[in-house]
């Protein structure tokens, strides 16, 4: 059975979608996919499948690239000896985050999306190999690859990423449970460099998200900047450093 606080979340997170992805979402909600969550792989494939259909776009929950580039750009610029900014989007989605860092950003990145779903993986890697996305940077590189968030080590190694990005994605795990949205986190943190920074983009207000980050991440810099509204909707970023405090 789907519970009233799953269903109150699927409803907030449901202003953020759009079209087939919304009727996906409005079956889930009124009960034929009832007893679902947004934890669930089989119902996210199915909400990638119904948002791309025919179509070769990107599809993003909250906003995308454009309106984050502001807050994302000062932290990619890196000496050119050390080479291309390295950025994981976990829980990437079929969203434009990843190919528009790659074609708009002006510094070498070199960007990897993560997901769970295959259905969201073979439509970002359709839409790399059909050859219409040019880079910003000619160092600059994009792959996708299928992998559980919560388990990354098969896909990336410890302090490896400049950047880490979770857009909606924790939203999605913590419906399933905390426990699993703590080894999202944790996964994030052990792939991030000791410079790095990981970014939980969502619509959960801070008094929520921070205590929650905080018990997760006890001895890290927790930071929140609000961001918006777009479409009359305010967001926030939620900046964890990968730094221990002194
Ligand atoms: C709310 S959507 C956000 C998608 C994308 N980041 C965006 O902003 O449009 C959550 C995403 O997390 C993915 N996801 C959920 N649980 C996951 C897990 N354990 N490992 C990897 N991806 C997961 C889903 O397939 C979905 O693409």
């Amino acid at each position: 059975m789907a519970t009233w606080p799953k269903v109150l979340m699927g409803l907030r997170m449901a202003a953020a979608l759009q079209g087939a992805m919304l009727e996906v979402a409005r079956r889930s909600l009124s009960g034929s996919l009832a007893g679902r969550c947004l934890a669930d792989l089989r119902l996210w494939d199915e909400l990638h499948a119904q948002s791309r259909r025919g179509t070769d776009h990107t599809f993003d929950w909250f906003f995308g690239y454009d309106e984050v580039q502001g807050l994302l750009l000062p932290l990619l610029q890196k000496t050119p000896a050390a080479g291309p900014a390295r950025v994981l989007d976990v829980g990437c989605g079929i969203s434009g985050l990843c190919t528009g860092l790659y074609t708009k950003c002006p510094y070498p990145v070199d960007v990897l999306g993560v997901d769970f779903s295959p259905v969201a993986v073979a439509h970002m890697n359709s839409l790399l190999e059909g050859g219409t996305l040019c880079p910003g940077h000619p160092a600059s590189r994009l792959h996708f690859v299928q992998a559980d968030a919560q388990n990354l080590q098969p896909v990336a190694t410890s302090s490896s990423f400049d950047l880490v990005l979770d857009k909606g994605t924790w939203d999605a795990v913590v419906r399933g449970g905390h426990p699993g949205a703590y080894r999202l986190l944790s996964e994030c943190l052990r792939v991030l460099q000791p410079q790095g920074t990981l970014i939980q983009f969502s619509d959960e207000d801070p008094d929520v998200r921070i205590p929650g980050l905080e018990q997760g991440v006890p001895g890290r810099t927790v930071s929140v900047q609000e961001l918006g509204p777009f479409r009359g909707i305010s967001y926030f970023a939620y900046m964890v450093q990968g730094q221990l405090k002194d």
